[in-house]
């Protein structure tokens, strides 16, 4: 069974060790539990967590604010991938976001990171620019990739 569940301050604990877990094995650079805690907390940020069988086999991070959304984060556990995951947490994220009358969504994805740059194109995502330097452990560049939504049908 599958379910998507909201995490705020006081859930937090109950899934920390997992995502933690997750992050440290999918990034070089990988969040803090401090930068997690940031999001919790604050009004604009979501993080969702994707429950297969009782285990966090996924999880991300995305600000709503003004008509926009940005992604801040989102990683599979490793035994978990290739399974649409990603893609799940990706498509319910634009469908909130079509709910909530966000026009675009942003994110931004390293060169180097060619599964992520598929699974992003795959769902729709254009690059749209480039961020000089912008990761600061390795100096490389951040390409910029933005998808537009059109406005829902609200059956007027
Ligand atoms: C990127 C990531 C989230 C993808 O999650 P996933 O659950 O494995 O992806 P999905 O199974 O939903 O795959 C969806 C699409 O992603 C792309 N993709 C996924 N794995 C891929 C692989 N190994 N090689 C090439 N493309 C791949 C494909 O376009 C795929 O579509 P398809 O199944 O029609 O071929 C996962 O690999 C991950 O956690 N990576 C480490 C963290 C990371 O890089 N996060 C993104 C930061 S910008």
């Amino acid at each position: 069974m599958i379910s998507l569940i909201g995490i705020r301050e006081k859930d937090f604990l109950l899934f920390e060790a997992d995502i933690l877990a997750i992050e440290r094995s999918s990034f070089s650079s990988p969040w803090s539990r401090n930068s997690f805690k940031e999001e919790v907390t604050s009004p604009i940020s979501h993080l969702w967590v994707l429950l297969a069988d009782g285990m966090v086999a996924g999880y991300i991070c995305f600000w709503m604010f003004a008509g926009e959304i940005h992604l801040m984060n989102l990683a599979v556990h490793g035994k978990r991938r290739k399974k649409g995951v990603g893609r799940l947490l990706l498509t319910k994220m634009i469908d909130v976001g079509q709910s909530n009358r966000v026009h675009e969504v942003w994110l931004e994805v390293r060169p180097s990171n060619l599964i992520a740059r598929d699974l992003y194109q795959n769902v729709g995502f254009m690059e749209t620019g480039r961020r000089p330097r912008y990761y600061s452990d390795t100096g490389e560049d951040a390409i910029v990739m933005s998808l537009s939504m059109p406005e829902k049908d609200m059956g007027l």
